[in-house]
């Protein structure tokens, strides 16, 4: 994140630049480019140290987040839940994105990336449109989830954390769903697969294989 950070002048100033304001009062965008969308803020605190910031997300989704960061009072106390709400609207969090939510929240990148990061909830990587969580808690886990998630990754061939070529499918892992009567238990979006063995995951997958 650090990289996408510019101190040097815009080489692209013939651009339309346009204004823009945040709702936070604080941090000010002072110019707003077109794309790769480039825009650079000032703190107050450190009026002459301008800062460029290089984000490749187009202005909707830019005006998006600032939307979700003002629902939440620009709170930088509000992070997990400007982060959650703004999962929910893109499907993931990738760098740009944590740029943004970083400004709107007057937060460094690095303290996003860190909490990003440090939850499982969170990815930063686009999931499958039919997201399966093999779970790992201890029930399923002594009664085979193991064997069943190596299944689906032999199957698959994506580890924990990818997405399918095709974009259908992600792989991941919870604990415990609150499921533990069918354990081994697995998720395929919201649905909800009890007592899967490895010789059954076939068949889950090809349930989706005309969707
Ligand atoms: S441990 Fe898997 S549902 Fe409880």
């Amino acid at each position: 994140m650090v990289s996408k950070i510019l101190t040097e002048e815009n080489k692209n100033k013939s651009e339309e630049v346009r204004k823009f304001s945040l709702p936070d009062s604080e941090h000010r965008i002072q110019e707003f480019d077109k794309t790769p969308t480039m825009y650079s803020y000032m703190s107050p605190e450190k009026e002459k140290e301008k800062v460029k910031v290089k984000v490749k997300l187009s202005d909707e989704k830019v005006n998006k987040i600032m939307e979700i960061c003002e629902l939440f009072g620009n709170e930088g106390g509000e992070l997990i839940n400007v982060l959650h709400q703004t999962q929910h609207a893109f499907g993931y969090l990738p760098a740009e994105v944590q740029e943004v939510i970083a400004h709107g929240l007057n937060l460094s990148t690095a303290h996003v990336y860190g909490v990003v990061t440090f939850y499982s909830y969170f990815t930063m990587i686009p999931k499958g449109r039919f997201p399966i969580s093999i779970c790992t808690g201890t029930a399923c886990y002594v009664r085979g989830a193991e064997k069943v998630l190596e299944e689906f990754k032999r199957q698959l061939g994506i580890a924990v954390g990818e997405t399918s070529a095709d974009g259908k499918f992600s792989l991941s892992c919870l604990r415990c769903v609150g499921a533990c009567g069918l354990a081994p238990v697995i998720l395929v979006g919201d649905k909800v697969y009890g007592r899967v063995s490895p010789d059954g995951v076939k068949a889950i997958l090809e349930a989706y294989k005309d969707k």
